[in-house]
């Protein structure tokens, strides 16, 4: 990661909530950091303090490990006209999340630990949070040859996905997952069936009738999800299932669990809060895939996630040029910029009490952190790298894309008032985003914090 904006020896967040998911913590405390290390959590609000430690004023605020995204698109190398990899980590920290894992469809693909080399010397000199590659399954991402899974294992991804397109040929996915389960590493399949879902820009269904556009099925997911589950079977090769739609697909993935293999899968923001009607209201920027679904769909997401059947909750920021994005819906790019509206519309479902916040919480940071393998990220544990987000967790803001960091500005929820935001990001103990009310909210050391 680049120099921090603001480096910090060490700091002190008083009186906050918080709430550390994979420990079972929701109490009200005291966090000391140093050294970039969590040091102390003190949840009598007696923690004793060091001469000139910066103190911050999280009363009313919820503090908790840093998000952890596993699915995003950071567009460089190759497309630094729709997003890089310094504006899509400052988009991610201001949206809380201190890991984000991208996808390989850039330009080169990243299929080689030469690619993989340039995304994290990029990362290191230019990013503001921890960037985790994912590897392609197949050579140029073109589904036909299986890259090398030897050498990208050594050069550091964190799984393999040809994401944006699904591995089709099944026996090419077979040969992924058997390979995968030699370097110890998930295949993250984005599950779709291009023989079904054809043409198709949005849910089939009701909405897709009545605005003459061409759908597609959740077959299209299910019948991918389906096979790739059997192939893990028979391989014992580890498979994550990317960006979850359809309530089928949720259950085909609540049956493999139960039977013991090794599956896990993620769920959008957008897959979280957002039907197909939204295509009706704001046209290209809700066109997404797998597309928009139903208010069905949603509820038997949540009830996944609630559950655990649903692992994580990863944004799939796909940020993408006005060029590519507006105009003629068919035409248009499928994606949507989600880093920095992911938290406000996650709260909205705990506002109206469909998700409970620890839940939310614990799919942003332990769930992933499970789905990495990860123990050193995703937790408030003393001694553990101090990746923390402090966030408001009621104050109410209205959604201007212009006002974006992401160079993304596609999103559907233009001019909508979200309730939650972010008021800070650590990073290794670093200010990797500020929002301007920490200012208010620094009790002592403000000469440190320069807001
Ligand atoms: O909507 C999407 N956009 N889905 C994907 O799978 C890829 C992504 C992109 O890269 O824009």
């Amino acid at each position: 990661m680049s120099k921090p904006a603001v480096e910090l020896e060490h700091l002190l967040i008083r009186g906050g909530r918080v709430i550390d998911p994979g420990r079972d913590i929701d109490a009200k405390g005291d966090i000391y950091i140093a050294g970039g290390r969590v040091v102390r959590l003190d949840l009598r609000g007696t923690a004793a303090l060091p001469d000139n430690c910066p103190v911050l004023n999280a009363d009313g605020l919820v503090v908790c490990p840093g998000f952890i995204d596993l699915h995003c698109h950071l567009r460089q190398p190759g497309f630094e006209d729709a997003e890089t990899i310094a504006t899509g980590t400052r988009a991610a920290a201001r949206g809380g999340f201190t890991t984000v894992c991208c996808m390989p469809n850039t330009e080169p693909p990243i299929d080689t630990a030469g690619v993989v080399e340039l995304v994290r010397s990029i990362a290191g000199s230019e990013g503001v949070v921890r960037v985790l590659p994912v590897g392609c399954v197949s050579k140029h991402r073109a589904g036909k040859e299986l890259a090398d899974f030897g050498e990208l294992s050594l050069s550091g991804v964190i799984g393999f996905s040809d994401d944006g397109s699904p591995v089709a040929d099944a026996s090419l996915m077979k040969e992924a997952l058997r390979t995968a389960r030699e370097v110890d590493l998930p295949v993250i399949d984005h599950c779709e069936d291009p023989a079904l879902s054809m043409d198709g820009v949005i849910n089939e269904g009701e909405t897709a009738r009545r605005l003459g556009l061409k759908g597609i099925s959740r077959a299209s997911e299910e019948s991918v999800v389906a096979r790739d589950i059997e192939i893990a079977r028979t391989t014992g090769g580890r498979l994550h299932v990317a960006h979850v739609s359809a309530a089928g697909s949720a259950d085909l993935i609540r049956r493999a669990r139960s039977e013991g293999l090794a599956v896990t899968a993620e769920v959008t923001p957008h897959h979280l809060t957002l039907t197909e009607e939204e295509v009706g209201r704001v046209g290209p920027s809700a066109r997404v895939n797998p597309p928009l679904r139903t208010q069905d769909d949603i509820d038997a997401l949540i009830e996944a996630l609630e559950e655990g059947v649903l692992d994580a909750i990863a944004t799939d920021h796909a940020p993408h040029t006005a060029r590519d994005k507006d105009g003629e819906f068919s035409l248009a790019a499928s994606g949507i910029s989600g880093f920095e509206t992911a938290l406000g519309s996650l709260m909205g479902l705990v506002h109206t009490g469909s998700l409970g916040i620890k839940t939310l919480l614990a799919r942003l940071t332990s769930g992933p952190a499970g789905v990495l393998r990860r123990a050193d990220i995703g937790t408030l544990k003393p001694g553990s790298v101090a990746d923390i987000v402090v966030f408001d967790p009621r104050i109410e803001w209205v959604v201007d894309p212009a006002d974006f960091i992401s160079m993304g500005r596609n999103t559907p929820l233009a001019g909508r008032t979200l309730r939650g935001r972010v008021i800070c990001t650590l990073v290794g103990g670093h200010i990797a985003y500020k929002d301007y009310v920490v200012k208010m909210r620094m009790l002592k050391g403000l000469e440190n914090i320069n807001a």
